[in-house]
Order: structure tokens, then sequence, then C-alpha cells
């Protein structure tokens, strides 16, 4: 019984030390993921204003991206991770990705945010599989920064983004887009 059980345990956390590899590409396109996402807001909020009704809600998510790079910021220096060349670039990209969604409107924005989320959602959830259990505290991080990213994709939601003209179409675009910068972001 107790050796069914210590095999058990062993085949369930199967992945004691995590790759040295995997480890800085993880944080790495995390970093470079989350100076985008708060680039994006940044481009929202530059159209709605941090103070209309709606801009309100923009703020609440971009504050929590606040958070979620300052922790990454950490992680590249005390893990001594090269940051992704390409930084400058997402943070144009992101900028005009979501000043373009706003200029569209609140539901193209929101339409841009469960977009976006939906993927860094599925991947911080790669992530978390990857990481061994000598990386408990990084992969509490991902988990809660996984729920918070699951959060905007419902905040999205509730704030109709689906009703956005083109909806499939647009999300299509950026859900391509965001998986390439993270395949580039990895790596570069
Ligand atoms: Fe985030
Ligand atoms: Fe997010």
């Amino acid at each position: 019984m107790t050796k069914n059980k210590t095999i058990k345990k062993t085949k369930k956390n199967k992945i004691l030390k995590t790759d040295r590899y995997i480890l800085e590409e993880i944080i790495r396109v995390d970093h470079a993921g989350e100076y985008g996402a708060t680039r994006i807001y940044d481009g929202q909020i530059a159209i709605f204003g941090k103070n209309s009704k709606f801009g309100k809600i923009i703020k609440y998510m971009a504050d929590q991206e606040q958070e979620h790079i300052q922790t990454f910021e950490k992680l590249i220096v005390k893990n001594r991770v090269r940051p992704t060349a390409l930084l400058p670039i997402w943070g144009i990209a992101g900028y005009l990705l979501g000043a373009t969604t706003a200029f569209m409107g609140k539901k193209a924005a929101m339409a841009c945010t469960v977009a976006v989320e939906s993927v860094i959602g599925e991947h911080y959830g790669q992530q978390i599989k990857q990481l061994g259990s000598d990386q408990k505290k990084l992969k509490r991080t991902i988990k809660k920064f996984q729920k918070d990213e699951l959060e905007h994709h419902d905040i999205g939601l509730e704030n109709d983004a689906k009703s956005t003209l083109g909806y499939n179409f647009m999300t299509k675009i950026i859900s391509v887009g965001c998986k390439t910068a993270i395949a580039i972001s990895k790596k570069v």
C-alpha cells in the first residue's frame, strides 16, 4: 500500500528539476508578454481615458498587468535571464493594437482582450506543466497570473466582445499574432 502510494507520487511529480533552458524561455517570454499587455492597455486607455466608466474597467486590468510585469522584471534579474531583444517592437506593436482596437470601439477593444487573454491563459497553462518541483514559487506566480488573465478574458466577454463586427476574423488575427510573438520571444 505504502509502496504504491510512493510510486504514484513519483509519477505525479515527474519533473523534479526544471531544465535551465526551459526556465529561461519561460521567464523571457512571460516578461515580453506582460510588457506587451501593459502596452495594449496603455493604448486603450489613451483612447478611452482612465476616468470614464469604461476606462476604469480597462484600468482595473492594466493595474494587474503592472503587477505582472514588475514581477517578471524581478525574475529576469534574479535568474539572470536575457530579456528578448524585441522588447521595443512588442512595445510599439502592443500599443498600436490597443489603440487601434479602442479606436474601433468599446466592443472591439474587449474583443482584443478576449483574444489576447485566451492565448496567454492557455500558454500559462502549458508552462505550469513544464515547471518542475524545484520551481514551486514560480509555478504559484504563474497560476495566480493565469487566473488574472482568465478574469480579463471574462471581463471582455461580459462587455459584449462577441458582438463586435467581424469578431471571429479579428480574434483569429490577434490570436495568430500573439502566438507568433510568443514563439519568437522564447528564442530571440
Ligand atoms: Fe498579465
Ligand atoms: Fe491580462
